[in-house]
């Protein structure tokens, strides 16, 4: 079977841009015994993935060099299996290459249910997906947010940041973002629900979070690290909490860390991977707040394979809205 998929064919002296990829064709063998023969619907992108090209690996996956295939999760549909555990038109998350087609391992996959409409599809890439557990994993199971709390959070219009808004949101709490544009703050104030949002170029970031936090804050939900995270040590009350979700390329660790000892501060870091025991209350939880509007899957859609780099690109230039998602029809090429 032939497939598109994209590979990178330059290391960018800078920012990645469309130029940094190329689609190809690409031959695919038949599933070996454990193994199914996926057609890719929706794959999720993620800006983190920038760190890893040309360089080292990181927590998250293999550095990417010249003719590498990176891979994301998304949402596929079973062509082929040899495992009991998957039929042909069972629809799965999982990690799969940037490509129309692929060959993976079943036990990658985690089955998910036929949809009735295609936002249900993309949902299983934010909510529902890797980011929302993300978020769930962070706001709800390390960080406990309790209603009528004031939580703050950064990179709140990305993929994990607007579940993380959301998520607070549901549980009661008195939410403020902080994003990189006008449109963004828009985004979560009039969809998300986020009570306050901050423009970051407004200013210096501890100045706009005291104007926005009057009162302080209970609980940081940390994206992005850097100045962000200072602003938050300085505007947190006693005993505040510090969820460590993300941290963006050059952030070091904040001047004024001693705060932690006089406002007795609890700063936790995460790694999503390690809180498997909480999916099936994510998953219960989510379609419930779903079901009740309480939220909602937020993404910008590329169409086709041919979109991939400009999608990504639109990641890393703040083009987008929510999380980025590439549509691809799951047929045989
Ligand atoms: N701990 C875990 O297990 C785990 C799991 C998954 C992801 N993560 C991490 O969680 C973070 C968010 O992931 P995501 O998928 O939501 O990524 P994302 O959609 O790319 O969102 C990240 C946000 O960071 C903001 N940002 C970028 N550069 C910035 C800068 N210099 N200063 C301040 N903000 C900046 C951008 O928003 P604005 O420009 O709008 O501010 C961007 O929307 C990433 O760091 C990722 O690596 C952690």
């Amino acid at each position: 079977m032939r497939c598109h998929e994209v590979r990178l064919t330059a290391i960018p002296d800078g920012a990645v841009t469309p130029a940094s990829f190329g689609v190809f064709d690409a031959d695919l063998t038949s599933p070996g015994p454990g193994q199914v023969l996926v057609g890719v619907r929706r794959l999720g992108l993620n800006a983190g993935l920038a760190h890893r090209i040309g360089g080292k690996g990181t927590a998250y996956g293999p550095g990417i060099g010249i003719g590498d295939v990176p891979a994301s999760d998304a949402v596929v549909q079973v062509l082929e299996s040899t495992d009991a555990r998957f039929q042909p038109g069972d629809l799965a998350v999982g990690k799969v290459p940037w490509s129309t087609a692929a060959v993976v391992d079943a036990s990658e996959l985690r089955r998910i249910d036929r949809p009735t409409s295609g936002d249900d599809l993309d949902a299983h890439l934010t909510v529902l997906g890797h980011v929302g557990f993300t978020a769930y994993t962070g706001m709800i199971g390390i960080g406990q947010v309790q209603p009528g709390e004031v939580v703050y959070v950064s990179g709140a219009a990305g993929g994990v940041g607007s579940c993380a808004v959301q998520f607070a949101k549901a549980r009661g709490a008195s939410v403020i973002g902080v994003a990189g544009s006008a449109e963004k703050v828009a985004l979560l104030t009039e969809v998300l629900g986020a009570d306050r949002a901050i423009n970051r170029h407004d200013g210096a970031a501890v100045d706009l979070l005291r104007a926005a936090a009057p009162d302080g804050i209970d609980l940081y939900y940390d994206n992005v690290g850097g100045e962000q995270l200072e602003a938050a040590l300085e505007v947190l009350n006693f005993g505040g909490r510090v969820v460590i979700c993300g941290a963006v390329r050059g952030s070091g660790a904040p001047a004024n860390y001693r705060n932690a000892i006089y406002q007795e501060l609890t700063l936790r870091g995460f790694a999503v991977t390690a809180h498997e025991d909480l999916r099936p209350k994510f998953e219960s939880q989510v379609r419930m707040w779903l079901r009740d509007k309480k939220v909602r899957s937020v993404h910008t859609v590329f169409e086709g394979i041919e979109s991939v780099s400009e999608a990504f690109e639109s990641l890393l230039t703040g083009g987008s809205r929510g999380r980025v998602i590439v549509s691809m029809s799951a047929r045989r090429s």
